[in-house]
């Protein structure tokens, strides 16, 4: 089992990271200093480590930065003598994508680029060191309505987002056989759970459901994603790191797939069951809106590498998960007024006005 003292997470103040830098002290026994280092886009909030800050003093280092800032990141490396990279920063939001691609070429591609730039500076030759790099199912394009992605599916993104996940995954590879470079790399499929920025599906429908605002179904409603609670998807990266083959990617999902306007269902019932009201009257705010252009029809992951190497399976089941997340956001509503203010919210106005 490979070990590490000083972790680097980029993009740790947002969704999954956040939640990977929770799981790795409270849950994964993990020893050593996190250094969690982000440039806070309007997706990033430091606020949502505010606990692990209190318990974890000087162990959990915040440093604000760009990963596309080569001195900013190498003087990271240097300064926290960092021995293992686990990168999730990036363009996240496919719509964003659509609206404007450039950042998700800066960010996900240049930045990707940098990192490993300054990880093979740094390191050298050194192999008790890891980059594992975070990615989606995205890259694999989309499914009919059968068949699964396995680790060998051909790449065929199709949105700026998945085309820059694309390109970044295909860096990291390379810089594993033509440096040497330790790496590891994982593909995950959609999470949802605490923290899960409110313009993506889960969140944004929550939200919408207590304000009693309309929910944005895109086209019919019959997209199927696989939704993986991103506890489950922690635990996987966390074995990933520690006892993953160098330079394999691991597919990571939650065998559980739903089409977008029956989960949007479910979530209308779980929140007017959490808040005591009538059912008829949350579903009744289901409205079909124009679909996003080149949407994925479906994703479904097939994971039998993760388990049957790494004994690793996705644990909480979707009823569970979901509950936890309705009541997380039932009780974090501060949270959520609080991320979608200010820059999010003159954004969202510019773009999506009439929609
Ligand atoms: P997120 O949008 O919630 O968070 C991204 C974080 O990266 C934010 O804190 C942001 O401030 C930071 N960031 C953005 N640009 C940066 C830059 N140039 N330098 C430093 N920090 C920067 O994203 P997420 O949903 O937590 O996704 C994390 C990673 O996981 C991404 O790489 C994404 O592609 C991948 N992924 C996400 C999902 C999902 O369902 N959310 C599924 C599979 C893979
Ligand atoms: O599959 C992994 C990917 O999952 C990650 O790589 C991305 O970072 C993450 O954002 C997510 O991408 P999706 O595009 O699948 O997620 P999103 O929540 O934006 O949309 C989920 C589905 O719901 C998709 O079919 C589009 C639909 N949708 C979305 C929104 C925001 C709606 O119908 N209405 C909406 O308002």
């Amino acid at each position: 089992m490979r070990e590490f003292e000083n972790i680097l997470v980029t993009g740790g103040a947002g969704f999954i990271g956040s939640n990977f830098i929770r799981y790795l002290f409270k849950s994964a026994g993990f020893a050593g200093r996190i250094i969690n280092f982000d440039k806070l886009t309007y997706a990033g909030n430091p606020e949502s480590l505010e606990d692990v800050r209190e318990e974890f003093g000087l162990r959990y280092v915040f440093e604000q930065g760009d990963i596309c800032d080569s001195a900013r990141v190498t003087e990271t490396l240097v300064n926290h003598q960092v021995d293992a990279i686990v990168h999730f920063a990036a363009e996240s939001h496919v719509d964003r994508s659509i609206l404007g691609p450039s950042e998700f070429i800066q960010t996900n591609i240049m930045g990707t680029f940098t990192l490993l730039e300054a990880a093979r500076s740094f390191w050298r030759q050194r192999q008790d060191v890891l980059f594992h790099h975070v990615s989606t199912d995205e890259v694999y394009g989309s499914l009919g309505a059968t068949g699964f992605f396995v680790e060998t599916t051909a790449y065929d993104p199709r949105s700026p987002y998945s085309a820059s996940k694309a390109a970044s995954d295909h860096l990291v590879s390379a810089y594993f056989h033509t440096y040497h470079l330790p790496v590891t790399k994982s593909n995950c499929s959609n999470n949802y759970g605490p923290f899960h920025f409110p313009e993506k599906l889960i969140p944004l429908m929550i939200q919408k459901i207590q304000r009693k605002e309309p929910l944005p179904v895109y086209g019919d409603g019959s997209n199927v994603r696989d939704w993986l609670y991103v506890v489950d998807h922690a635990e996987a990266i966390w074995a990933i790191i520690t006892t993953g083959r160098l330079g394999e990617t691991y597919n990571v999902g939650g065998e559980n797939e739903w089409r977008n306007l029956k989960l949007v269902e479910v979530l209308c019932d779980t929140v007017a069951e959490a808040t005591h009201r009538p059912k008829e009257e949350t579903r009744r705010l289901i409205t079909f809106v124009k679909d996003r252009p080149g949407h994925d029809q479906r994703y479904a992951i097939d994971c039998s590498k993760i388990k049957s190497e790494l004994g690793w399976k996705p644990r909480t089941s979707f009823e569970e998960g979901l509950k936890k997340t309705v009541a997380w956001y039932l009780d974090n509503s501060i949270w959520t007024e609080r991320v979608t203010s200010g820059t999010y919210r003159t954004w969202i106005e510019k773009n999506y006005h009439g929609r």
